[in-house]
């Protein structure tokens, strides 16, 4: 961790989905820096293990609560036990998500609706429930929704978690603007391809998609956990508190490959793009002559 010690002491900070994951290493982050976290999931197993984690990193009396994101009354009865019992939240990380690969005319309706209702929904409902306890307890917040590349670009395979997660990305910088007159900072981050087990286990056709797909990124290499996990850091920390209704992409360049000759790099070795390069270079300087 780059950041001062202690940096979320006294700060407390609830995460969505917080049990595996993504949602997890955000949490374990938090604690490392002091910070005390209540994170929500829909499987209680996974979230008393999670919390004895948290607790061993630091004994905060980090706290979860069983709850379906997409069920308003679910929401509204976590967020107003916290405020109610704490008299404070700081931090919400919109990070729940639910997601498949499959061909899109081969969808049902509930299959998209499924989708739609986890990460549209849920992020709205606790965006919703956490900004009226801000605002009726007049406290600043802060408010981070884990969208994804392809909430901007669209992607094939996925459209209820695209169409999901750009309706969030509108969400985040029509928040943004509005709650701003309350002091409360609605961002976004974009994470590109940091395998977590439950998400690649879903999201990867076959064991050799990794290596594949390792040839196409700009770094050769995918995400390391901590550094997605610092970036939300900053945004939730007082280094970010001029920046709101931004998207933070943290994918290693991948979202540039569609840049027009960018795919050569792909196409061909090092040593190819030497010689042609070089070959143009004669050409020019032989009709120059
Ligand atoms: N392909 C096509 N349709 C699928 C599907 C798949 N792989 N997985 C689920 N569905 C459909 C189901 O068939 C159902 O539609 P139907 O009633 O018309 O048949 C609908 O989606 C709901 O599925 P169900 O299993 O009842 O919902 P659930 O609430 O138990 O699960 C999911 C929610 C579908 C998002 C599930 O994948 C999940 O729980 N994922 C865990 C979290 C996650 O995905 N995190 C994100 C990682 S990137």
């Amino acid at each position: 961790m780059i950041f001062k010690e202690n940096l979320f002491s006294g700060k407390i900070i609830l995460i969505t989905g917080g049990g595996s994951g993504l949602g997890l290493a955000m949490a374990r982050g938090f604690a490392e820096l002091g910070g005390r976290v209540f994170i929500c999931g829909r499987t209680e197993e996974k979230l008393v293990k999670a919390v004895e984690e948290l607790e061993k990193i630091q004994p905060l009396h980090h706290r979860y609560a069983v709850v379906d994101v997409r069920d308003a009354a679910q929401v509204e009865q976590w967020m107003n036990e916290i405020f109610e019992s704490e008299g404070k939240a700081h931090v919400l990380i919109n990070n729940a998500a639910g997601n498949f690969l499959s061909f899109s005319e081969k969808l049902t309706p509930n299959a998209f609706k499924t989708v739609v209702d986890i990460v549209l929904l849920g992020t709205f409902y606790a965006s919703l429930y956490f900004a009226r306890n801000l605002i009726e307890k007049k406290l600043d917040g802060c408010i981070i929704n884990i969208v994804t590349t392809y909430a901007e670009t669209g992607s094939a395979f996925v459209l209820p978690s695209a169409a999901a997660k750009a309706g969030v990305l509108a969400m985040t910088r029509s928040l943004a603007y509005e709650w701003a007159d309350y002091h409360i900072r609605v961002n976004a981050i974009a994470p590109g391809p940091f395998p977590t087990e439950g998400a690649w286990s879903r999201l990867s056709p076959d064991p050799s998609f990794q290596e594949k797909y390792l040839r196409h990124l700009p770094l050769h290499r995918f995400g390391r956990m901590e550094e997605l996990v610092q970036s939300v850091i900053f945004l939730a920390s007082d280094a970010a508190s001029y920046i709101t209704g931004e998207n933070l992409t943290v994918d290693g360049g991948e979202h540039l490959r569609s840049g027009q000759f960018n795919l050569i790099k792909e196409l061909y070795s090092r040593d190819q793009l030497e010689q042609f390069f070089s070959y143009l270079k004669d050409l020019h300087r032989s009709k120059k002559k």
